[in-house]
């Protein structure tokens, strides 16, 4: 899905700004043609955290806002482009049903050639961010045992942040000419010193049109025209794209009738590859090692509404910390997140909404078919960007048959056999055989929890575990911790054979508690365990990546385990202020800078 700009053929406008909300706790409905009154909301933001009353309200809102068409978009293809509406959208123009939308974090589209006016449009958008078993992420299962971690939190979500909903990201009106490019893939390659740039496109004229492609950029200007939307250029002795060094090149798309431009459309390119080599990691053909963090999107007041400040500051505090990777939890990331990843050098592992899966009902066949949706939403949204190395299918699925649980491992570390549920491994199954089939470059993940008994990790690339022993487990003993889990990281090698990655671990931190020996909560206590886990990864040199869980503390239900309704693992405080552990893995990452 390409990202609107204004060009010479194409026109856009954002509509973020002040709405109008109503919000509608019987679900009564009635407002696509608008409302009297409601309240002033923000978009793009999440309500809950705007209007006090409304922190905990997931239910039935209405928004709606006017808006008039630009002098000369008549007679081009228009668009209304919403980049992220959590969880439930469904929208109307002029009262006029446009469509709806399930699921939050990835965009969706109308055309709305023929339905808009040239003055007074009225947009209205129905909004719910209700947690349900057959929704994905699920939630409202009062903590039902083996398909959730048995505590109920307030609201009742089967995951750990809090469920901030509403019109997230920038509503987007814009244009295209009646024919136009439709859809863009680059796929690179390395040939020796040269970079391979393999272009395909597609477009919305009825006749054959010619594609001509302009290549420019580190003292190249290439261009070749193609009748099929088709073609592959070689860069000789191409600037790579890598963290070290992003470089990118401008990439131009040309339509054309009788050598007059059509449409055009306009993007950056980074010419890399990636892949798995045995138990390696490999980008541009040399083992690359992720060195990060779990985030969230999450800021008081804005909630997981779109912070371009924030983003500024976060890719600020990653080059601080020594950095070059993260990982998209629990959801995709803006696409302003991302394109700035391709211009600052991270490599991203972008993950779909599926977080807290279960395999029993209730919801099973609609959990499985929302997350094939988003596998293929993301993809086509992200197949371009060179800091996208993998696609996670899910975070902490909760595959494990529920009596396997009890006898995970020995203490001997025997695998119990057979633990996950037939209905996890066949969903999983299709899942990277779709990923795949959308997108062969780019390697496989899951984020498990489960272990060496996630028969899951079979179809995937690279294995990835959330691991937190010397915290939930050995508490307050992180070397006995940190020596189980080198035995368990072990053993899950020796049966899979794969990349992997410690994509979670940390401890909950309270910024100024201080304890000496370290103590749980303390900062102390983050400082070493953070330290040893380090240490123990290093060792491994099939473990490719360690990602810290959190950046920064955020906002998460009310639960017993969440103080103030916080998770307070960040390296960084909310208002991302540094604890002591940021400046000791500042340390660790930059060879002791
Ligand atoms: C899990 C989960 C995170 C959660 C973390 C924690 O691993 O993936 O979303 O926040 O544990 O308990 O802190």
């Amino acid at each position: 899905m390409l990202y609107p700009q204004v060009s010479s053929t194409r026109q856009m406008i954002d509509l973020s700004g002040f709405w109008r909300i109503r919000f509608d706790p019987e679900d009564e409905g009635g407002f696509e043609s608008g409302f009297d009154g409601g309240e002033v909301i923000a978009v793009p933001a999440s309500w809950n955290d705007q209007i006090n009353e409304r922190r905990d309200y997931l239910g039935a809102a209405w928004y709606q806002t006017r808006f008039a068409l630009p002098w000369g978009w008549r007679g081009q293809r228009i668009f209304a482009r919403f980049n992220s509406v959590n969880y439930l959208a469904e929208v109307w123009l002029n009262g006029q049903r446009l469509g709806a939308h399930e699921g939050g974090h990835l965009p969706f589209v109308f055309d709305i050639t023929d339905r808009v006016l040239d003055e007074d449009n009225l947009l209205v958008v129905r909004v719910d961010g209700l947690m349900a078993p057959d929704r994905v992420p699920p939630g409202s299962l009062a903590g039902k045992p083996g398909i959730s971690f048995g505590r109920a939190d307030y609201p009742d979500t089967n995951f750990d942040f809090f469920p901030y909903c509403g019109i997230q990201r920038p509503v987007l009106l814009y244009t295209t000419p009646q024919d136009a490019i439709t859809d863009v893939t680059v796929i690179t390659d390395i040939n020796g010193t040269d970079g391979i740039v393999n272009l395909k496109t597609t477009h919305s004229a009825g006749t054959p049109l010619v594609t001509r492609f302009v290549l420019q950029g580190h003292g190249i200007d290439q261009a070749v025209e193609s009748a099929t939307g088709e073609a592959s250029l070689t860069v000789n002795n191409a600037a790579l794209w890598s963290p070290e060094s992003p470089n990118l090149y401008q990439l131009r798309i040309e339509l054309r009738r009788d050598g007059e431009v059509v449409d055009g459309y306009s993007l950056e390119i980074g010419i890399r590859t990636i892949a798995v080599e045995g138990d390696r990691l490999l980008l541009n053909g040399e083992p690359i090692k992720l060195l990060g963090f779990g985030r969230h999107e999450d800021f008081p007041v804005v909630g997981k509404g779109l912070l371009p400040a924030l983003i500024v500051k976060d890719y600020g505090l990653l080059r601080w910390i020594g950095a070059n990777s993260f990982r998209t939890t629990h959801y995709p990331y803006s696409e302003q997140m991302v394109q700035l990843a391709d211009q600052l050098g991270y490599l991203i592992i972008d993950e779909t909404p599926a977080v807290g899966l279960f395999f029993t009902e209730p919801g099973l066949e609609k959990r499985n078919a929302l997350c094939k949706q988003y596998i293929r939403e993301l993809i086509d949204r992200d197949k371009n960007h060179p800091s996208v190395i993998m696609w996670s299918l899910a975070n902490e699925p909760h595959t494990a048959e529920p009596e396997a649980r009890q006898t995970y491992y020995s203490q001997d570390f025997t695998v119990v056999e057979h633990s996950s549920r037939a209905e996890a491994v066949q969903a999983f199954k299709e899942q990277a055989e779709l990923a795949r089939a959308l997108d062969p470059t780019r390697p496989v993940t899951l984020v498990s929890h489960e272990g060496a008994t996630e028969e899951s990790f079979a179809f995937v690339d690279v294995v990835s575990l959330n691991r937190y022993n010397g915290w939930y487990t050995e508490s307050g003993q992180i070397e006995v911790g940190v020596q189980r889990l080198s035995r368990e990281i072990d053993l899950i090698h020796q049966r899979y054979g794969k990349p992997f990655i410690l994509t979670e671990f940390g401890t909950d931190t309270i910024p100024g508690h201080h304890a000496e020996p370290p103590e749980m909560f303390s900062e102390e206590y983050q400082v070493e365990f953070l330290s040893q886990y380090i240490a123990m990864l290093n060792s491994k040199p099939f473990v490719v990546g360690q990602h810290i869980w959190n950046l920064c503390d955020f906002k998460t239900s009310q639960g017993v385990i969440r103080m103030g309704s916080y998770n307070y693992k960040g390296v960084f405080t909310r208002d991302r202020r540094p604890k002591l552990a940021a400046h000791r893995v500042r340390k660790l990452w930059r060879n002791n800078e």
